[in-house]
């Protein structure tokens, strides 16, 4: 019996600038490009295992056999890895977090980059990191980010070949950290997934998407400027359009929390007192606080202070996705 086994880690990203609808929903083509910052301290760590002896697909996550949906759309990706490799071997997949998932802190990204990773490791092929980065994209939008470390930009590109990400920063531009303050760690009611297919319903997406490339060029530039107060207005502008998409959907989509509302204000004060903050937001009620490594301590404090915050994880500038047992 032949066991092909790799096991890879990936950390998950936070948008600073949103992907928030498909043209292609099937080749997960988004509307507009996006960049993120790839979270280090946060991450996903998977192990395929192609095993001859098995009649079907095996997925479990956090050590409990996965649903009935994740493993279907596991196997839907592995099928696409079966594909590149040239065999029809069911796997098995397991898959562990050390934050929690479906809250908006992008789980799907970390855990589709690195099945990818793995898988095609495991298939005993190696691909270029680009080539890695759109078949990510297949399982989870996000994912294709999550390849690179540092600052990334996923190019919307108009096919399945020049849809990809890249990193333009590597992790060690600039320290900026994400206190990710958590709210609520229930798993969220509409995920990514759907919500991309409402994005156009809402009359606002056309503007939002109009208007991406100015937002991607100002972003670009704060972030290679290191210019913190552009970076915040940008962001948390991106931020503002990508939920008023979701609340003027049909049906509305309403992600924040009493408490993510709260926090929003908090940020927006200690900026107006000069403090290194801003705030993003998922598809979820946990708000990512992105400063910069001097007033980090500083905010993370002031954070703990507020009412309903349950835990703040931190995150800095993390490493691309990596294979870290060889083929056996
Ligand atoms: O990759 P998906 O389908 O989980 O979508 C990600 C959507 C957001 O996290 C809200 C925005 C983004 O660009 O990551």
């Amino acid at each position: 019996m032949t066991l092909r086994t790799a096991c890879a880690i990936a950390n998950p990203n936070i948008a600073f600038i949103k992907y928030w609808g498909n043209r292609d929903p099937t080749l997960r083509l988004p509307s507009n490009g996006s960049i993120s910052l790839t979270l280090g301290g946060l991450e996903t760590q998977t192990t395929v295992t192609f095993d001859e002896s098995l009649s079907s697909d095996h997925v479990s996550v956090d050590g409990q056999p996965a649903s009935a949906s994740t493993s279907e759309r596991v196997s839907i990706h592995l099928d696409r890895i079966r594909l590149v490799a040239g065999f029809d071997i069911y796997a098995t997949v397991e898959s562990c977090n050390n934050f929690p998932v479906g809250a908006g802190i992008a789980s799907s990204a970390s855990a589709f980059a690195a099945l990818t990773m793995a898988g095609i490791s495991a298939a005993g092929l190696s691909l270029p990191p680009i080539e890695l980065s759109r078949l990510a994209r297949r399982g989870s939008g996000s994912a294709c980010r999550s390849i690179f470390g540092g600052f990334v930009e996923w190019y919307a590109g108009d096919s399945d070949e020049d849809s990809y990400a890249e990193s333009f920063a590597s992790a060690d531009h600039w320290d900026l950290q994400d206190l990710i303050v958590i709210v609520s760690q229930e798993h969220k009611g509409v995920g990514s997934t759907q919500g991309h297919v409402l994005a156009d319903t809402s009359p606002l997406q056309s503007a939002r998407v109009a208007d991406a490339q100015r937002r991607l060029k100002e972003c670009r530039r704060a972030i290679l400027e290191r210019d913190f107060f552009s970076l915040a207005s940008i962001i948390e502008l991106d931020c503002h359009l990508m939920h008023a998409v979701m609340h003027t959907s049909t049906p509305s989509l309403m992600y924040w929390y009493p408490e993510t509302l709260q926090i929003m204000s908090a940020v927006t004060k200690w900026r107006t007192d000069g403090y290194h903050v801003c705030y993003t937001i998922d598809a979820g009620p946990n708000v990512h606080c992105i400063c910069t490594n001097e007033h980090a301590d500083s905010i993370e404090e002031q954070l703990r202070h507020l009412p309903g915050v349950i835990k703040i994880l931190r995150a800095h500038p993390g490493e691309s996705a990596r294979v870290v047992t060889a083929l056996k």
